[in-house]
């Protein structure tokens, strides 16, 4: 016996010594593995230009309590090095740290057109190793100017118009272009043959345009973005995308390089601006790199020997639609052995103004398909679709018919009573595509420059009678990966949830729009700093921010003052949207600890201070615009304590992204602007009684959740907040600028039931109210249509608008109960707060550090929470109980628990602390028991 177990303990000291850091422990050992590696929030990203990329990865284990002690991050120039573990580029050795976000790459510099290929492992807690990751990969574009070969060519016709389109002044309304003065052009197509002589071992593109392209090799589209090269600045920057074609190459042949260019935003109708905003005309710069096996390289480029006619695209523009005739059709154009004889030259421009630069963002793709659920006929041969959902992208069509044969398709986002389609709220925006049929068969057309707002197609001059799958609804948007999930047991606060979430999508379009269907669609900073906290549950938009912070910074005036709309094409400032410019970088920083979107801004976000500093003597502001709280249902707030109220909340995220990236005075100057400004505004703005100027809900709001009270008049404040809500019957009157600071605001005060009170509501003004009308997304008005006086004024009424869908914040971090502590998901707070006559609620949000999730359900005199955290983070959790030992978890007093520790009691809840991993706790907590009471 006693030798047996000797025998064992030495076997067990052997294994222990074998199971050292070697490559096979490497492989058994591992209790946490790094996947999803991203560069640049990307996977696998072509052509970027920052020359310190920032790397990061997931790390997935089941266990509780995983940590990451250590990385190693291996960059190699080839697979094959990599393979062979060789990081060329970069080793960075074994780095004591448990962070896996954002960290820049330190490695030889990375110059133009270099592949870097890399892979990680990670030390857990116990200092053992795990296997090396996948492989990734990103690729460096064109970092020089000097780096082109490329020039810029298009084809002009004779009689393109060159400036922007007339204007005239109407009633009431001021200064619009005149609808019919509006003149589109057929888009031109450019091609270019050429020989490929030699085996090619790689072969890349870059590509841009001013206006809109899309590049064709050998007779298949390049790529599968829209949209392309997005919407910047053009004066300013114009950016390029890059493509890997190795495929569509044909060694030993005749190749084929062709683009089709249209007007975009560009040339295109912008806003309610008209045409031609940044100039007239189209160009496109490309340049194929083909890399041969035997080690040299040749470069077709755009330039004056490439061909140039029109073709069957007879007018393309983003707003109006797009117009197809068929019968003009080129078949083979983009192919070899295509007689372009009567094609002409292209025309070359020498220079552009605009820096030339790799685009950052994610771009436009198609996301998915919507069927038809009904089809009527309100007039004869006037078909209408419905697609059952409001979004933006636009139709396929399938007909079959005679040559000649002309199809209307027109969008709406409403019927008319008589069951045609609604399209005066799309005020100038024609949304009308048209198709000629060539006849001899079935047709399949789709537009490729165009987009709508909608939810029906109309369908004229149809030959015949349409089947239902004659129209196919397209979904575009920016392709951001989704990273929120939502269920409760309440159908109509299931249904916000995915209205919010439509409305993103279809307003998340190369920049965050307002609306998608009207002359309008554009980057409105108000809605975008309001709405970016949702966003950021529902999608991963870390690039997306890259990309529109830039658009932010280049439409900054010289006064310092950021715009509201971006980019920035009409001008004017105003309190709580050129905010964004501060709110948004502070926000990114916050859900993905990027530093680096404040370091690249700070001086543009300084300016903005000085500027709200120079108009703001004894730290209180004049009114900033015409904005106030948008859209407020009777209750306008004193345009001067919002614009206070926002100088003062810039001023505190200042100092906490001062701090950020070390900048110690700074943040402690910004600190002091805000305690300032706290004073200034209680001293003008606040009773005694903690009545607030205005004496609207809005206006308790912003006190409140800006912090701009002494803390000993907050009760008194919250009172009346709840005054202003009683007197409206348990109902909201804020616009724009309130409503996403409502919830979160009451929960803070300690009134999460009024918050379920004003998310469950159904009457009118609610977020309820447009659902029980028929919405499918949010609306810009909270009666933008009402089953009993019918549709709000076309001049100002969208179906499709994400600022009150701002309330999703609420839903996901507190009703659900998923927030960050600190900058990134490192620290997690898990505090959700069951109520409202919910009976569970389930939601997960895919953090950059990996999935976290909450569900929690009422079961008999229990409350149940189940948790589950990503490897290397961890929690704060916030169990409702009436006291510590009413809490188990897993079959066990919850403080007894592998993984947990009990931290205290507060406000009505068990409060734990957790390590990575799975959690389920059980409390004694009744249904009926209420809100754990207090203030947080
Ligand atoms: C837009 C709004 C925007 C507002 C501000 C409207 O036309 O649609 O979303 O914030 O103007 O002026």
């Amino acid at each position: 016996m006693k030798r047996k177990s000797i025998f064992m303990a030495i076997g067990f000291m052997l294994v222990m010594v074998w199971a050292g850091p070697g490559p096979a422990a490497a492989q058994e050992g591992a209790s946490i593995t790094p996947r999803r590696l991203r560069c640049e929030y990307r996977e696998n990203p072509l052509g970027i230009d920052e020359t310190r990329p920032r790397l990061s990865w997931q790390l997935e284990s089941p266990e509780r309590g995983r940590k990451q002690t250590g990385y190693r991050i291996l960059v190699a120039g080839s697979e094959a090095a990599l393979e062979k573990n060789r990081g060329d580029l970069w080793d960075s050795g074994r780095i004591a740290s448990d962070e896996t976000i954002q960290i820049v790459y330190q490695g030889r510099p990375l110059l133009s057109r270099m592949l870097c290929f890399w892979k990680v492992m990670v030390w857990d807690g116990a200092g053992r190793p795990s296997a090396w990751s996948q492989p990734a990969s990103f690729s460096m574009g064109l970092l020089q100017e000097e780096d082109w070969k490329a020039q810029w060519i298009g084809y002009d016709l004779p009689g393109q118009r060159k400036g922007r389109a007339p204007k005239v002044t109407l009633p009431y309304i001021g200064e619009v272009v005149w609808p019919f003065s509006k003149r589109y052009s057929p888009c031109p197509y450019l091609r270019k043959s050429f020989q490929v002589e030699k085996p090619v071992r790689r072969a890349t593109v870059y590509a841009t345009a001013l206006g809109l392209y899309e590049l064709h090799l050998n007779g298949a589209r390049v790529g599968e973005d829209y949209f392309t090269p997005g919407w910047s600045d053009y004066n300013k920057r114009v950016y390029y995308q890059t493509y890997d074609v190795t495929a569509l190459v044909r060694p030993g042949k005749e190749n084929v390089m062709g683009a089709i260019l249209a007007d975009g935003w560009y040339a295109g109708n912008v806003g309610w601006l008209g045409q031609r905003v940044y100039g007239w005309a189209l160009r496109l710069r490309a340049e194929l790199v083909l890399e041969y096996e035997d080690g040299t390289t040749e470069v077709v480029a755009t330039d004056g020997s490439w061909r140039a006619a029109t073709g069957p695209i007879r007018e393309a523009d983003i707003q109006a639609g797009e117009s197809y005739d068929a019968r003009l059709e080129m078949p083979g154009w983009d192919q070899a052995g295509f007689d372009d004889g009567r094609w002409k030259s292209a025309a070359v421009t020498e220079r552009i103004e605009a820096k030339v630069e790799a685009y950052p963002g994610i771009p436009v793709r198609r996301t998915g398909e919507i069927k038809p659920v009904k089809l009527s006929e309100p007039k004869p041969g006037v078909w209408v679709f419905n697609l059952g959902q409001n979004f933006a992208g636009r139709a396929r069509l399938k007909v079959k018919g005679q040559a000649g044969d002309k199809v209307v398709l027109r969008f709406a986002e409403m019927l008319n009573p008589d069951g045609t389609i609604y399209t005066r709220n799309l005020r100038t925006a024609r949304a009308t595509d048209s198709y000629i049929l060539k006849g001899g068969g079935e047709e399949v057309w789709e537009p490729r420059f165009t987009y709508h707002g909608f939810q029906y197609v109309e369908v004229a001059g149809y030959p015949g009678a349409p089947a239902a799958d004659a129209v196919t609804g397209i979904v575009l948007h920016s392709d951001l990966p989704l990273t929120s999930s939502f269920e409760s047991s309440n159908p109509l606060v299931n249904k916000l949830y995915g209205n919010i979430v439509w409305g993103q999508r279809s307003n998340y379009f190369e920049v965050p729009t307002d609306c998608p269907q009207r002359d309008e669609r554009l980057g409105w900073t108000g809605d975008a700093q309001v709405f970016i906290r949702t966003a950021a549950y529902n999608m991963d938009v870390g690039a997306f921010f890259t990309k529109w912070m830039k658009d932010l910074e280049d439409g900054q005036f010289e006064n310092g003052a950021f715009p509201r709309v971006a980019p920035q094409v009409a001008p004017g400032i105003a309190a709580g949207w050129g905010d964004a410019g501060i709110i948004c970088p502070w926000t990114i920083y916050r859900v993905y600890g990027d530093t680096r979107i404040i370091e690249k801004h700070y001086a543009a976000m300084v300016r903005w201070i000085e500027f709200l500093e120079k108009r703001s003597p004894n730290y209180l502001s004049p009114p900033l615009g015409n904005e106030g709280d948008w859209l407020n249902v009777n209750a306008p707030t004193p345009k001067d304590l919002i614009a206070t109220a926002y100088f003062g909340e810039d001023a505190r995220l200042m100092a906490e992204m001062a701090k950020a990236i070390g900048k110690d005075d700074d943040a402690a100057k910004y600190r002091e602007l805000f305690a300032n400004i706290q004073k200034a505004f209680t001293a003008r703005y606040v009773a005694a009684d903690g009545k607030i100027a205005g004496d609207t809900q809005t206006a308790y709001l912003m006190a409140l959740q800006f912090d701009l009270l002494p803390a000993e008049m907050r009760p008194a404040a919250a009172e009346h907040l709840i005054e202003k809500i009683q007197e409206r019957d348990w109902r909201l009157s804020t616009g724009f600028l309130g409503a996403h600071l409502l919830l979160p605001t009451l929960t803070d005060v300690g009134q999460t039931d009024v918050a379920y009170r004003l998310l469950t509501e159904t009457r009118y003004p609610s977020w309820g109210y447009s659902i029980t009308q028929g919405a499918t997304t949010t609306w810009e008005r909270w009666d933008s249509y009402t089953k009993e006086h019918g549709f709000q004024n076309p001049i100002m009424n969208s179906f499709n608008h994400y600022a009150y869908g701002a309330v999703g914040e609420w839903m996901l971090g507190t009703l659900a109960g998923i927030d960050t502590d600190g900058p990134g998901f490192k620290r997690i707070l898990i505090r959700p707060r069951p109520g409202g006559g919910l009976t569970y609620a389930q939601a997960g949000y895919d953090s950059i550090r990996g999935k976290i999730a909450t569900h929690w359900w009422f079961e008999g005199n229990e409350l149940r929470l189940e948790v589950a955290l990503p490897a290397n983070t961890s929690a704060t959790v916030y169990v409702p109980a009436a006291q510590a030992k009413d809490v188990m978890e897993s079959g066990r007093p919850a403080a007894q628990s592998p993984g947990i520790r009990f931290l205290r009691m507060d406000s009505g809840a068990a409060v734990f602390e957790v390590g990575s991993g799975s959690y389920a706790f059980v409390s004694k907590w009744k249904a009926d028991q209420g809100q754990p009471s207090g203030a947080p």
